[in-house]
């Protein structure tokens, strides 16, 4: 760590203002990153069609790149938990990389989850003693310190470890919020769990029900809290030495007219103030997680067991009530839950429980050998999980599986971005196609039919700018029982609902891509015709070269 005191101005004027931060080797190299494109494989999709949730199988620095676009300030609470960098090999994934590659790793993809956080959400991230402190420092950078919520200590063990010198018995989650007076308004306290409700008791009948007793007295000496109280018991109590009574007497008094105030069963006690169970909110959460709560390592690998039988274990899963808690604190039915390092895909299968939206990000092969499965599972309600069975889930939703498609992008010889002659007009109508179910099958004469979804239905997708005139002569040449799907980079309003048998609606930001390098205005030249609308389209690659 270093306080920056160089002067980047060359020497002229006033040094930059000093700061303190993390430097690394690499930290300040540009990172190149081109659009990529999200493929659904409809065959691995599962469950309802309508849904929004989404698995997704690639790098998740791309993957996140390409959900910018739609997604930024929409995600209510991110979890990541990344490989630590222990040096262990584990089977599915490398672990152990050089400390100033892991923080280059980690500094755009946080960097980018920032971005997609909305003004009340926060990002939890499970990591250990190996990484943490330096973690810390940059999350601090890139969020801001004030935005820095909490350090949760989760107990991952429940013993200690006889071979390490003084073995890790917990894990550390980072929790920052995008904007920490916005989150502040949304998290909520945690529920009461069984055993605390079951120290609620109803001992008079109480018409407001189960009710807990506490002190009634406070610290201090405060003159209008110093009376005597007379228990309905007949005794007379003084406030203890160096205490006062907790209210003033008229409250005291009305507290007593409402039943709100135990004298024991006698009616003899010292006075003790009533909470009800109905009106308690339940406790701010804090930063000690014990397993006995969120469960522990042991209990995650159970639960994977359980899913995909021992000979098909992942090896660092974490415990599905542990992610329930972070859901739970952070956010409502419907928000958005993200996790880019789903692994065995713990947070999206939660998520789906708790009736949240989700969007899970996996590079390995275990995003089809174990992810896939996990929640086909808890879409048909058979995971066989203890939180399914505590959440009373049975079932129902879905979720799209997509691939990252290959780069769109090259670099031409005056090292501008262009558009890959091998990514050429036919490969984005038909990665259209497959984003909106029809099958990629360009007729020979009508360039519109591009992919149909049956005999009937057809799909054109250009990037031109579609006017009424080219509509109509589309519509012209389509016979009565056709329907076609015009997916457009811009088109005129009016085209929006001329004919019953044409919907026509814009390419998602997320298919064309934006590129961050000074460029945001890729017009690929999709369809190789010689109609009036392929003439209009407005630059080719070879315009760009
Ligand atoms: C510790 S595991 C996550 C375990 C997960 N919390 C669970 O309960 O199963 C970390 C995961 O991150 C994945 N991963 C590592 N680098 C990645 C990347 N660049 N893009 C997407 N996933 C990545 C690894 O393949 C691994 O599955």
């Amino acid at each position: 760590m270093s306080y920056s005191t160089a002067p980047t101005n060359n020497g002229k004027g006033k040094p930059k203002k000093q700061r303190l931060e993390l430097t690394w080797i690499g930290k300040d190299e540009e990172i190149k990153l081109e659009p990529r494109i999200l493929i659904e494989d409809p065959e691995k999709s599962y469950g309802d069609p309508n849904t929004e949730n989404m698995l997704i199988h690639g790098d998740n620095l791309l993957a996140l790149k390409a959900l910018e676009q739609d997604y930024a300030g929409k995600v209510k609470c991110i979890y990541i938990d990344p490989p630590y960098n222990t040096g262990s090999a584990f089977e599915h994934y490398d672990d152990g990389i050089e400390h100033s590659l892991w923080l280059n790793l980690m500094k755009p993809r946080i960097e980018i989850l920032r971005n997609l956080l909305n003004q009340n959400g926060s990002l939890w991230i499970s990591i250990d003693d190996n990484e943490a402190h330096y973690l810390k420092v940059l999350c601090d950078e890139i969020f801001r310190r004030s935005n820095f919520v909490a350090n949760v200590v989760w107990q991952k063990r429940t013993s200690p470890d006889m071979r390490a010198t003084i073995g890790a018995g917990h894990d550390h989650i980072l929790v920052y919020a995008k904007d920490i007076l916005s989150f502040k308004k949304i998290i909520k306290p945690l529920p009461k769990t069984e055993k605390q409700k079951a120290t609620y008791k109803n001992p008079d009948n109480d018409p407001r029900g189960p009710w807990a007793s506490s002190d009634f007295t406070a610290q201090g000496f405060r003159p209008n809290q110093m009376y005597s109280i007379t228990t309905p018991g007949g005794v007379v109590y003084e406030p203890p030495e160096g205490r006062c009574w907790k209210n003033i007497e008229s409250v005291f008094l009305n507290s007593v007219g409402e039943g709100r105030i135990w004298f024991g069963k006698d009616g003899k006690g010292v006075p003790r103030r009533k909470t009800y169970l109905s009106e308690s909110e339940g406790q701010n959460a804090w930063t000690w997680w014990p397993n006995t709560e969120v469960g522990h390592n042991q209990e995650a690998k159970k639960e994977i067991n359980t899913l995909f039988g021992p000979a098909n274990a992942f090896d660092t899963p974490k415990p599905e009530r542990l992610i329930k808690r972070i859901v739970e604190l952070t956010t409502i039915e419907g928000d958005l839950v993200l996790d880019s390092f789903l692994g065995s895909g713990t947070t999206s299968a939660v998520a789906h429980k708790m009736d949240r939206k989700h969007i899970g990000i996996e590079l390995g092969e275990h995003a089809n050998t174990h992810c896939i499965p996990r929640l086909k599972k808890v879409v048909d309600g058979t995971d066989g999980l203890p939180l399914s069975e505590s959440l009373g889930w049975r079932g129902g939703g879905g979720f799209k599986f997509y691939n990252l498609a290959p780069s769109l992008l090259r670099k031409d010889k005056y090292d501008n971005w262009i558009i890959d002659e091998k990514y050429n007009a036919n490969m984005l109508a038909a990665a259209m196609c497959k984003h909106e179910g029809f099958r990629f099958s360009p007729h020979e004469e009508l360039y519109w039919k591009q992919g149909k979804s049956t005999e009937t239905d057809y799909i054109f997708v250009t990037t031109a700018f579609v006017t009424v005139e080219q509509l109509d002569k589309i519509h012209e040449e389509m016979s009565s029982e056709e329907s076609l799907l015009i997916c457009a980079k811009s088109f005129a309003p009016e085209c929006e609902d001329r004919y019953t048998n044409i919907t026509i609606k814009k390419i998602p930001q997320m298919i064309l891509g934006k590129c961050e390098y000074g460029q945001d205005n890729y017009d690929l030249n999709i369809i190789e015709s010689t109609e009036k609308i392929a003439e209009d389209q407005d630059i080719t690659d070879e315009d760009n070269e």
